[in-house]
C-alpha cells in the first residue's frame, strides 16, 4: 500500500494487467479505517459472518460463522465485537486455533436475502473467554453482483453445538466434488504479505502473524466451480468492482482457502490450497461472461463439518448478474452487426424498431425478459451502451424487436434512437443477456407492466401463454393511448388482461393494494415499470405477506423518466458547488468535476455510490436502499433532488 492509494503492489499489479487501475482507483475511495455509520446497524442486525485466517504453516482458511443476530456488534466505528456464545456452528473451526498465532483476520458480514455485504479487515484479540475484539484496519461495502438470494430460518429452540461434526482430509471424495460442481456461491479467503514476515518475537507465535487477510464471496449458476483432475478447482473470474482484493492477494501469496455450504444437506466444506490466477485464456463458451479469466485452486487440505440441522435456508432466485455459458460456443465478447430491418411508430413517444443480422445470420438465442445492451455513439462522440428488453418471441431467431420511448430529458440514448435510427441502419450490439427471466414455476403467474416496462413483461406473457400456465396481466400508462401494446395484449392475453391509465375522463387506476391482498401468496408476480411502482409492490408485500422471492421486478432507474429538473449540488467537504443539467446524472456531474466517487452498475442496484445527504430534499430512484437507508443517503447514479439544491457530504 502506498501514501494515495489503499491498494498493496500485488492489487495494483493485478488491476494494472486487467488495465482497471483508473475504475480501481475511484472504487477504492470507498476504502476507509472506520465502519460507514450506516454500516453499523446492518452489521449488528446479521446472523452470518465469513471469516478468514491464517494457519502456522500459512495455510489460508476461511470459515462460516452463524450465530443469533448481535453476535458480532459494532460498539463504534473503529471496532467490532464477537460474541463467542451466541455463535452456533463448530468449535472446531481452524479459525478458532489459527486467531491464536496470527492475528489478522478478513471478515464479510453478509445478508443473503438482500445481497448486501460489508467488508472488515482488522486484528482480532480475545476480551475475555466469550468475547474477541476486532480492530478495523479496512472497511468499506462491496457490490451485491453475483449473489443468490437465500434467507437463513432459524429455530425457536436453542441450538446445542455438541451435535456438529467434523472431518479431514487432503483429497475430496466423490461426493465432496459433486457439492462443489452443483455450488451456486462459495466464499473465499485469501491473505497478503504486506512485505514483513514476522520474528515471533510477540505475543503470537507463527511467523505469519503479520499478513493481513480478506474474506470475498463468489457465485454463479450451478456448475461455475470445474474440478479438474480431481484435485484442482478452475474458478471463473467475473467483472466486479475492479479492486482486486482476492486476485491482488493470490498475486501477492499464492494460496487460498475456500468454503462451500451445502445449504440442502447443511454441510460446510472448507478447502485450501495453493492459487494460480490465469489470464487471457480462450473462454468459447463465455464461462468468464467476457473477461477470460480464471483462477486455479490447488487443494491442500479440507475440512468438514455438520450445521445444525435445526437450520433452515430458503432460496430466492439466482443473481441477475450471474453470467451463462452459451449453449451455441457464442464469443459474448463480440459485437453484433445488427441492421434496422423495420421502423414502427406505436405511440406518441415510443417507436418498435425490428433488428436484424446486418448478413441476414441466425441470431443468438435468448429467454423472454432478456436484454439487448446496444452500443451508440451519441453526438458528442460519446460512446455509450444502452440496454433495452426485447419483446418479439424468444423463438424467432431471424430479428429481434425492441421498443425504445423517447426521453427528452432522458440521457440522450434515445433521443439518438428515434432521430438517426432509420431503416438500414446499422448499430452494434452485444448478445442479448437474461437478468430477469421467468423461474419455472407452475404457480399462478401475475405479470404487471407500467408504461414501456410492457417491453420484456410482453415476451413473458408470449412464453405464459404458450406453457398454457395460469396467469393475468396488469398493463397500465397514463393515458389509454399511452398503452402501446393494448392490441397485442389482448390477442394473447384476451381476458386474462387488465388495461388501467390515470388520466383522463374515463381514469382508472391500478388497485395494486387490492391486487395483492386478494391473490393467491403461492403466485408469482413479475413487474417492469417505474421505481414508484416497484417500492409500492414491495412494500404492499410485506403488508401482505407476499415471499420476497415471489415478487420479481426490472426497474427502469431514470432512463425512463419523463421529468427531470436541473438543480444544484453542493459538496460539503471539497466546497465546490456543481449544476446538474436536467440530462446529466448526478453521478456523471460529479465525475466531470472530477470528483472521485465508486460505482459500479449505474441503475441503482448495487449500493456502491450511494452518498452522505447532509441537507434538501431527495428523488429517491434506486432499488437498493431502504426506507431508514434513505433518511440519509442518496444513491447519485440514478436519483436526483426534488427541489433545487442537495448537499452532499463529498
Ligand atoms: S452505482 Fe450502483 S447504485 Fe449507484
Amino acid at each position: 500500500m502506498n501514501a494515495f492509494s489503499p491498494f498493496h503492489q500485488g492489487e495494483l499489479d493485478v488491476q494494472k494487467l486487467a488495465k482497471e487501475s483508473d475504475i480501481a482507483q475511484r472504487n477504492g475511495s470507498v476504502i476507509s479505517n472506520k465502519i460507514l455509520p450506516g454500516a453499523i446497524p446492518f452489521i449488528n442486525q446479521q446472523n452470518i459472518l465469513i471469516v478468514s485466517s491464517i494457519d502456522t504453516q500459512g495455510k489460508v482458511w476461511v470459515s462460516v460463522l452463524i450465530g443469533n443476530p448481535g453476535f458480532i456488534s459494532a460498539p463504534n466505528n473503529t471496532s467490532l465485537i464477537l460474541h463467542t456464545r451466541s455463535i452456533i456452528n463448530n468449535a472446531n473451526d481452524p479459525f478458532w486455533q489459527n486467531i491464536k498465532t496470527s492475528p489478522k483476520v478478513g471478515l464479510l458480514a453478509i445478508e443473503l436475502s438482500t445481497r448486501r455485504r460489508f467488508r472488515v479487515n482488522g486484528n482480532i484479540q480475545p476480551n475475555d473467554n466469550t468475547h474477541f475484539t476486532i480492530t478495523v484496519e479496512q472497511a468499506y461495502p462491496n457490490c451485491p453482483k453475483f449473489i443468490q438470494r437465500r434467507q437463513l430460518r432459524f429455530p425457536k429452540s436453542v441450538i446445542k453445538q455438541n451435535s456438529l461434526i467434523s472431518k479431514k482430509g487432503s483429497t475430496l471424495s466423490n461426493e465432496q466434488l459433486q457439492l462443489v460442481t452443483e455450488a451456486d456461491s462459495f466464499y473465499v479467503g485469501s491473505a497478503c504479505s504486506n512485505g514483513k514476515m514476522s520474528n515471533t518475537n510477540n505475543a503470537f507465535t507463527s511467523k505469519f502473524d503479520k499478513f493481513s487477510c480478506d474474506a470475498s464471496h463468489r457465485g454463479g449458476y450451478p456448475g461455475f466451480v470445474e474440478v479438474i483432475e480431481g484435485k484442482r478447482l478452475r474458478i471463473p473470474d467475473y467483472q466486479g468492482n475492479s479492486m482486486f482484493n482476492t486476485l491482488g492477494n493470490i498475486q501477492n501469496y499464492p494460496k487460498a482457502g475456500l468454503v462451500f455450504v451445502d445449504f440442502e444437506k447443511g454441510i460446510l466444506l472448507q478447502i485450501t490450497g495453493d492459487a494460480t490466477i490465469l489470464w487471457d485464456q480462450n473462454d468459447p463458451s463465455n464461462k468468464t461472461g467476457g473477461t477470460q479469466r480464471f483462477w486455479d485452486l490447488e487443494i491442500k487440505a479440507w475440512q468438514q463439518t455438520h450445521l445444525p440441522k435445526e437450520l433452515v435456508w430458503d432460496f430466492f432466485d439466482y443473481s441477475p448478474h450471474n453470467p451463462r455459458e452459451t449453449e451455441n460456443k457464442l464469443d459474448h465478447t463480440q459485437q453484433l452487426k445488427l441492421k434496422v430491418a423495420q421502423v414502427k411508430q406505436k405511440s406518441d413517444l415510443i417507436n418498435q424498431y425490428r433488428l436484424v443480422d446486418s448478413e441476414d445470420g441466425i441470431l443468438p438465442a435468448f429467454e423472454p425478459g432478456a436484454h439487448l445492451p446496444i452500443t451508440l455513439s451519441l453526438a458528442d462522440d460519446q460512446t455509450v451502451e444502452r440496454h433495452y428488453s426485447l419483446l418479439s418471441s424468444h423463438h424467432e431467431n431471424r430479428y429481434y424487436e425492441i421498443a425504445v420511448q423517447r426521453e427528452e430529458n432522458g440521457r440522450g440514448g434515445s433521443k439518438y434512437i428515434h432521430q438517426h435510427l432509420t431503416e438500414n441502419s446499422i448499430i452494434t450490439a452485444k448478445p442479448p443477456s437474461n437478468e430477469f427471466s421467468l423461474p419455472p414455476t407452475g404457480m399462478h403467474t401475475i405479470l404487471i407492466a407500467g408504461g414501456i416496462g410492457i417491453t420484456p413483461i410482453l415476451s413473458m406473457l408470449r412464453a405464459v401463454v404458450e406453457k398454457q400456465s395460469s396467469f393475468e396481466i396488469h398493463y397500465t400508462a397514463k393515458t389509454e393511448a399511452d398503452l402501446a401494446y393494448q392490441e397485442e395484449v389482448i390477442a394473447l392475453a384476451k381476458d386474462k388482461a387488465h388495461f388501467y391509465f390515470s388520466q383522463g375522463k374515463n381514469a382508472n387506476r391500478l388497485d395494486l393494494k387490492h391486487l395483492l391482498s386478494a391473490r393467491d401468496r403461492d403466485s408469482h408476480i413479475f413487474l417492469c415499470g417505474p421505481v414508484r411502482m416497484l417500492e409500492a409492490v414491495r412494500d404492499l408485500g410485506i403488508e401482505f405477506n407476499w415471499q420476497e422471492n415471489h415478487i420479481h421486478f426490472e426497474n427502469f432507474g431514470t432512463s425512463h423518466s419523463t421529468n427531470n429538473s436541473a438543480f444544484e449540488v453542493e459538496l460539503k467537504k471539497s466546497a465546490q458547488t456543481l449544476q446538474v443539467q436536467a440530462n446529466k446524472t448526478l453521478l456523471e456531474a460529479l465525475l466531470d468535476a472530477k470528483v472521485t466517487i465508486p460505482f459500479d452498475c449505474k441503475p441503482g442496484e448495487c449500493g456502491l455510490c450511494s452518498t452522505v445527504v447532509i441537507e434538501g430534499e431527495v428523488d429517491h430512484r434506486d432499488v437498493y436502499l431502504n426506507k431508514q437507508e434513505r433518511k440519509q443517503h442518496l444513491c447519485v447514479c440514478v436519483s436526483r433532488a426534488k427541489g433545487k439544491k442537495l448537499t452532499l457530504d463529498l
